[in-house]
């Protein structure tokens, strides 16, 4: 047997952060087991189980999983539904995988996690973009003016594929642009990972499901008392070849799919879809008190948002200090932070005591006196060369400083908002390379930049 030091660096760090009994406003919403008495008394590991008999098998549901979703679908209001045990990242593919076996075009909202991108590329999939815009200094959805421009000039694509709610809990309005996108005789795809509650939460208005999306992608693990990884897919109308979607689905699934999750997702949907009024209402009225003290007595300032439980809160400095601030003095974990923002994902496990906590930390954290002027978020940059060529052609890494002009050879992308700044063939120009560099500086995280070197087309 090798000899290897005795560390182990993952277990010890979960230990750590254990003991220092932080308060979560981060994904998963069950924030640290609060919800899972059940699973505990039982014992997670003794639900870990495979395919024993009885068990059923999620890639040819015939028992107990299908039952499952049929109530899961019933309960979203979905036509079928399927358990994703990869995120929504494997329901984005699954999405695209049936974009290359319908028509192999896409349109994309700019907006579009990183995983619509990859998925392009995976299954060699033409994508154009939908611009996304910005209101009051915060990334808003696609608007139904823009679908309808984009869909007109991409006569040959066979599909829409966008994302609401986003980061900042902002949402499109699906209904209208699931008529505009029908009409092209299109089929209209919501990535809603982040509002897997909104039908617990008295928010199913803002939804795909029902408002004429014809699929819908939910992390269940975001907003709701699931493990990690935990999402559902729904097919929510009758135009979707759900034969094509099964064979995706199961191509891009893992063949051991884990029972405690997908049994904590069924838990979650049918708790509250039972309780969730109560909790959530709950949950309101302790983000209002938030609210109210904050505002009455700080500069702080609670952004309007359509989904009441993503609170995006104006940091008049740096949003990515007070982010830091709030983790290493206050042992208080947000989601996300940017130049003016910090994000914090609240859900029913969220207790009064932690919002109290919030509070207290932010009349404590000093405003800085130096405000940094936060950059434009670039436009979509020029196409120079489809995203799925560029990425397989020979590349080189540049410095950003010398990376102007350049053609870009993968996937950029700022978080948050977790959109791509620049995707493989655009064109790499002045204004990226400052918002780069001045995302960086500040604290930013910028994915595909390696040592302050882009890798472009050689
Ligand atoms: C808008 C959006 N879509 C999809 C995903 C991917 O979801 P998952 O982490 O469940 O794979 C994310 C992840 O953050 C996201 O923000």
């Amino acid at each position: 047997m090798r000899k290897t030091n005795q560390s182990e660096p993952i277990n010890e760090f979960l230990n750590k952060n254990i003991q220092r009994k932080p308060v979560s406003f981060h994904m998963p919403g069950h924030k640290y087991g609060r919800f899972f008495s059940h699973y505990i008394k039982t014992g997670t590991f003794k639900m870990d189980i495979t395919e024993i008999p009885g068990a059923d098998n999620i890639k040819k549901p015939e028992g107990i999983i299908k039952k499952s979703l049929k109530k899961i679908a019933g309960e979203y209001g979905s036509y079928a539904a399927f358990y994703l045990t990869n995120g929504s990242t494997s329901g984005i593919h699954a999405i695209i995988r049936y974009a290359s076996l319908t028509g192999r075009k896409i349109l994309l909202s700019r907006d579009c996690h990183i995983s619509a991108v990859n998925g392009t590329i995976l299954f060699d999939v033409e994508t154009a973009y939908i611009p996304s815009g910005n209101e009051n200094g915060i990334p808003v959805p696609v608007t139904a003016g823009d679908v309808k421009k984009y869909v007109e000039k991409n006569p040959d694509a066979c599909g829409v594929l966008l994302t609401s709610p986003n980061y900042y809990g902002k949402t499109a309005d699906i209904a209208k642009i699931a008529h505009i996108v029908h009409e092209k005789g299109m089929f209209l795809a919501v990535d809603e990972a982040h509002g897997a509650h909104f039908e617990f939460a008295g928010l199913a208005h803002l939804s795909g499901i029902g408002h004429g999306a014809d699929m819908v992608c939910h992390s269940m693990h975001k907003t709701l008392p699931v493990y990690n990884q935990g999402a559902v897919f729904h097919i929510c109308s009758d135009i979707i070849d759900i034969d094509k979607i099964r064979e995706a689905v199961n191509m891009l699934g893992t063949t051991s799919p884990s029972y405690p999750l997908i049994a904590s997702m069924e838990k979650a949907a049918s708790y509250y879809s039972l309780n969730g009024k109560r909790f959530y209402s709950r949950l309101k009225e302790n983000i209002l008190q938030l609210k109210h003290k904050l505002e009455s007595k700080t500069n702080y300032k609670i952004l309007e948002t359509d989904d009441f439980t993503r609170i995006v809160i104006q940091t008049p400095g740096n949003g990515f200090k007070t982010a830091a601030i709030l983790h290493d003095k206050y042992k208080i974990d947000i989601e996300a932070a940017d130049f003016y923002h910090i994000i914090c994902i609240a859900t029913p496990s969220n207790r009064r005591g932690d919002f109290k906590k919030l509070v207290k930390a932010l009349y404590k954290i000093e405003i800085p006196d130096k405000i940094i002027e936060s950059p434009e978020i670039p436009g979509i940059p020029e196409k120079l060369l489809e995203q799925s060529q560029a990425y397989y052609m020979k590349h080189k890494t540049v410095p950003v400083d010398m990376a102007e002009g350049r053609i870009c050879g993968t996937i950029i992308v700022s978080y948050p908002p977790g959109t791509p700044l620049i995707c493989p063939g655009e064109n790499i120009d002045g204004c990226i390379v400052e918002y780069i560099k001045i995302i960086t500086e500040a604290g930013g995280n910028v994915l595909g930049v390696e040592n302050n070197k882009i890798p472009v087309l050689e």
